[in-house]
């Protein structure tokens, strides 16, 4: 009897084992861990991109498995595009980077290297009347350099980078000559050999705006119409990063948070949504707000926003400040701070609604190719902070 006990003992450990073999090396499924892992796989989430069509198929799946029905915002958005962009001079033609919102341009003229840094005086100094100007980046925005170029009858600009590096810029508004970044590798002896004398030179800057189509995705319950409750995060990313921290962190915490919140009553009270287009302008986030109706805004009591919380230690919160007041309640060492960062909790407070924004910022690897793993343990602690808050907001007993 004895013996076959231990004989039973013997196979059921090793049947037991032998069922989680493959999954032994594996991360659990339906863990904010694998959940990133998986999204991160797909690559960047740029807007309109398959990766980010990847990712919806996810978030989509995972949300219905922990009970929800999704829905999708779509929405439309012009996003600039350079098209390639070149200096030539004599024989050598150099490639650059039209500056974000810079017109297309074709022109040949002289070029002309204007000193300092591009202020007025400077431009003054030398005769740019129809000519393309080329002027070093630095000590004041692309956007007066460009001003001030145009002010004095310049047909096109070049800025060339204070560093060897390729220039990449935006300009705060529309212009209305072409302007193009130049590397400092390539650009400084243009600018040398230009101030010497004007150099006979083709600026060709070709840049459109493309109708990028972004999609919110959005879960809850099939009664729940009017939320009080509505947790979000952006879920795309900018180009070239697979953005595990910036933001698939974010998304994730707000799917943990879906499937805790799924056991409790709570849930009739709740709306879930993954934001796109957060990376091009709070995109996302904007045309949910623009097309909620007023009641539907009116009525949420707390808009709670997730955005790069998987890498520092320390969790910041912003926004209302009876929800910051609540976030410290559920954690002490939370630290408040008065400026949020651009994210999508701002068109939520711009219309009115309460709302509250984790995040831990300082990621060396923000917005760069390398922002590829989080630490498990901050979207944790990160998804118990916000479930303490939701207690402490709605199920206390003074909520009315
Ligand atoms: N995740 C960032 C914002 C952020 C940065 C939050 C640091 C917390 C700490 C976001 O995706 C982003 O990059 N936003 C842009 C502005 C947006 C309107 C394009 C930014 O902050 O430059
Ligand atoms: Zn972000």
């Amino acid at each position: 009897m004895r013996l076959l006990t231990a004989r039973f003992w013997w196979w059921a450990v090793l049947g037991l084992l032998l069922v989680c073999m493959p999954t032994l090396g594996t991360l659990a499924p339906n863990s904010a861990a694998a959940d990133v892992q998986a999204l991160v796989a797909f690559g960047s989430r740029v807007p309109g991109t398959p990766a980010s069509e990847q990712a919806r198929t996810y978030l989509i799946r995972e949300y219905r498995q922990a009970g929800y029905v999704t829905e999708l915002g779509t929405f439309t958005y012009p996003k600039f595009e350079d098209l390639g962009s070149t200096l030539a001079v004599g024989s050598v033609t150099i490639k650059g980077h039209a500056l974000d919102r810079s017109p297309s341009g074709q022109l040949s003229a002289l070029l002309v290297a204007v000193p300092g840094v591009g202020r007025l005086d400077d431009f003054m100094a030398v005769e740019v009347k129809g000519a393309i100007a080329i002027v070093r980046r630095g000590e004041i925005s692309f956007s007066e350099k460009v001003r001030n170029a145009a002010a004095v009858g310049a047909v096109g600009l070049v800025i060339v980078n204070t560093e060897p590096k390729e220039l990449l810029g935006m300009l705060d508004g529309e212009v209305n000559i072409p302007v193009l970044g130049l590397s400092g590798a390539q650009g400084e002896p243009l600018l040398k050999e230009a101030s010497t004398e004007p150099l006979k030179a083709s600026l060709n800057v070709n840049t459109h705006l493309k109708t990028v189509t972004g999609q919110n995705i959005i879960a809850h319950l099939p009664d729940v119409k009017q939320p009080k409750l509505l947790l979000g995060a952006h879920y795309d990313s900018v180009p070239k990063s697979p953005g595990a921290n910036d933001n698939a962190s974010g998304t994730v915490v707000v799917l943990e948070l879906a499937r805790h919140l799924a056991d409790t009553p709570l849930v009739h009270q709740a709306w879930f949504v993954a934001f796109d287009g957060e990376e091009d302008g709070l995109q996302g986030s904007k045309a949910f707000v623009n097309t909620a109706k007023p009641h539907f805004l009116s009525n949420l009591q707390a808009m709670l926003n997730f955005d790069m919380v998987g890498v520092n230690d320390q969790l910041f919160v912003g926004g209302t400040e009876s929800l910051t007041a609540l976030a410290q309640k559920a954690d002490s060492k939370i630290s408040k701070i008065r400026d949020t960062g651009g994210s999508d909790h701002k068109p939520f407070a711009t219309a009115g609604v309460p709302v509250l924004f984790f995040y831990r910022g300082q990621d060396p690897n923000y917005h760069t190719p390398e922002d590829t793993v989080v630490d498990p343990k901050l979207l944790e602690a990160t998804t118990q902070i916000a479930q303490s808050v939701i207690q402490f907001r709605f199920e206390s007993p003074t909520d009315s």
